[in-house]
């Protein structure tokens, strides 16, 4: 076994050893509940728990391309309380930004469309968005790109946009990975740096979309897993080195910055 204990002290000791220098992180809506964008699957929070009003034949729908060419409205009714612009990163998200500024960070993929990653300064280029995010939108027949402050207009009041092509007239449809299409390639390329990965840590996912979800199956064996998240998922816990750091993803993470002696900067590095 690599590390001395299941512990986040021990986690610490790995890291400050330097025996973790490629860290892979792999995160979910849970990073962002604290910011006040809600989760997917919490059972009284979540946002498919409360899809009930939008009258889908299952919460999923919203996310289903099929569904969303005969009634795009449900998509949009929730796009108005996830738009980016009004949310600001958490204690996860500036964690993950310290990885990379301490050079430490391989590579981080997110399953979370909120662009708070981005937000919180971490590099493009050690950013996967692996269901896309709103950074970008465009007509899902002609595939003409959308401008920026037309879709922000719409998505305010929940009115559907369509292309401005007007003899193509199709519906306009921000670059989130829908159920039934493609993940974006880049996703395939990078997951291969999962191979790679010295540590690797994993917030706030419930782990239940693949392929998203066999991500932590990818790093080696005897390569500390950690899990910071409410509940345990994924069979993570099941290796030698798995930690599992089961409650709030900010408080398990604020831990971990102390371990390392990483405290007071997480904290500056958040308020700023
Ligand atoms: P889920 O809602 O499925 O899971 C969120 C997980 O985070 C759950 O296990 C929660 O218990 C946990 N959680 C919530 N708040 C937390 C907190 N403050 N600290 C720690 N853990 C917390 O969200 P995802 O796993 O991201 O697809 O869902 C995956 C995909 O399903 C999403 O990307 C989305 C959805 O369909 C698209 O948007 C295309």
């Amino acid at each position: 076994e690599t590390l001395r204990d299941r512990s986040l002290a021990a986690v610490a000791e790995h890291i400050k050893s330097g025996k973790a220098r490629r860290i892979v992180v792999m995160t979910g809506a849970g990073i962002s509940t604290a910011a006040g964008i809600p989760d997917f699957r919490s059972p009284e929070t979540g946002l498919y728990a409360n899809l009930a009003k939008l009258n889908l034949p299952q919460p999923e729908a919203v996310f289903d391309l099929v569904f969303f060419r005969q009634n795009p409205e449900p998509f949009y009714v929730l796009a108005k309380d996830l738009y980016p612009g009004n949310f600001h990163p958490t204690v996860s998200h500036v964690f993950i930004r310290l990885l990379s500024k301490k050079g430490l960070l391989l590579q981080l993929f997110t399953q979370n469309i909120d662009c708070l990653e981005r937000a919180a300064g971490i590099p493009d280029d050690l950013i996967v968005e692996a269901h896309g995010s709103f950074a970008h939108q465009r007509c899902i027949e002609c595939k003409t790109p959308y401008p920026e402050d037309l879709m922000r207009e719409h998505v305010q009041v929940a009115k559907v946009p369509r292309c401005l092509d007007e003899a193509c007239g199709g519906l306009v449809k921000p670059d989130i990975v829908f159920f039934h299409e493609a993940m974006p390639s880049l996703f395939y390329h990078r997951r291969e740096l999962v191979d790679r990965a010295d540590l690797a840590l994993i917030l706030g996912t419930s782990l239940q979309v693949h392929p998203f979800a066999s991500l932590p199956s990818l790093v080696r064996d005897g390569v500390p897993r950690v899990l910071f998240n409410m509940e345990r998922v994924g069979g993570l816990g099941s290796q030698a080195d798995d930690v599992l750091e089961l409650g709030d993803c900010d408080t398990g993470v604020r831990k971990l910055a102390d371990a390392l002696g990483w405290r007071d900067e997480l904290e500056a590095e958040w308020r700023a």
